[in-house]
């Protein structure tokens, strides 16, 4: 029987997923790559890589562009401090380390937004430095392997997780065994229903051979989702539309998004007329609102956010908020929104008259 690390690497050179910061040292495109998977998968995050680095070839680039422009570019992938972040990023390697990303975990996590995954990622991917990068797929892979119980979004478990992994690599290239327990986790030793009964690591497991698959890896409690009512009044005057941008420490910082009123309960569409807002807004005038509604449900990591778009149309231009931007229909799409926006923006019944 091979050792555990020669199983992994040997899987992933018959398995492992071609992608294309695989086949690069640079660690700016590394760097990008390691951003935009944190909290997206390889198939959504994969044209976006390609774009950010068609347009941005290299750190000086993306530092000198506008923040507007990266989110624009951004659009969609949801979490966009993420994107202010590897622009701040940028900035600070373009400034404080001339160009060039330093090449330990140390000195790459004193970047913003790197942290001790994404700092041994790129250390391992672009320097072959021996870290382990330890994500959600290295947890369980790890967890099953080795039988842990410990839950791995603790500092202790994650820790355990992290010397089993540091033991592993220690024998193969860091890079390569990296890219192969991730991949093994993403691709065979999955979250439900995992591949077991053609696993080059079955007869090592010890979950597998424990009946434990499906316990492992132990999670602690989660934190309960707080449930927000979001209703989007998209108010037409004529050819224009109304725009605000959020500002403060809640989601979607500096993003824009159609005028809001969000109650602590579920509020009908009729019922909105009578929020202090609205008659704010509204005074003097008569708005008409359509009962076509258009709801959904948008899921954040601890947040559920009801959302319905309501269309008012009126004739004389409404009082608003101080903030309100006046944007023309064709002009609405240069504006960077909230994935949950764009969505209902690209709506049929959006294309119709919003
Ligand atoms: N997810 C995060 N980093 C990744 C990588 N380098 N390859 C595949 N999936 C990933």
């Amino acid at each position: 029987m091979k050792p555990i690390p020669s199983l992994l690497t040997d899987w992933y050179r018959a398995n492992g997923r071609n992608l294309p910061w695989r086949e690069t040292s640079d660690p700016y495109k590394i760097w990008v790559s390691e951003i935009i998977l944190q909290q997206t998968q390889v198939a959504q995050g994969l044209p976006y890589y390609l774009a950010f680095v068609r347009t941005y070839p290299t750190v000086g680039d993306l530092a000198a562009a506008p923040v507007e422009d990266v989110l624009k570019l951004w659009q969609g992938l949801g979490y966009y401090s993420r994107a202010r972040n590897m622009h701040r990023a940028a900035r600070t390697v373009a400034e404080r380390w001339h160009g060039r990303f330093p090449q330990t975990p140390e000195e790459l996590r004193t970047i913003p937004g790197i942290g001790p995954y994404t700092a041994a990622a790129v250390a391992s991917f672009a320097f072959k430095v021996p870290v382990p990068a330890v994500d959600g797929n290295v947890c369980r892979v790890v967890a099953r392997c080795t039988g842990l119980t410990d839950p791995v979004d603790t500092a202790a478990g994650r820790k355990m997780v992290e010397e089993t992994a540091r033991g592993w690599m220690a024998s193969v290239e860091p890079d390569l065994f990296n890219q192969a327990i991730m991949d093994f986790g993403a691709m065979q030793c999955v979250p439900a229903a995992p591949h077991c009964d053609v696993c080059v690591l079955r007869e090592v497991c010890v979950a597998f051979k424990a009946g434990l698959v499906a316990d492992l890896p132990a999670k602690k409690m989660r934190p309960k989702v707080r449930d927000r009512y979001f209703s989007y009044i998209v108010v037409r005057c004529g050819g224009t539309y109304y725009l605000q941008q959020r500002t403060g420490k809640d989601i979607w910082c500096g993003l824009f998004e159609f005028p809001l009123i969000e109650t602590d309960v579920e509020t009908a569409w009729d019922r909105l007329p009578a929020t202090e807002a609205w008659q704010r807004w509204f005074r003097g005038t008569v708005p008409t609102v359509s009962s076509e509604v258009y709801a959904c449900v948008h899921q954040l990591t601890h947040q559920r956010l009801h959302v319905q778009f309501v269309r008012v149309t009126v004739g004389t231009a409404p009082c608003g908020d101080a903030g309100w931007l006046a944007v023309r229909r064709e002009d609405l799409g240069s504006y960077a929104v909230p994935r949950v926006i764009d969505r209902y923006l690209q709506t049929g019944i959006a294309a119709d008259s919003f």
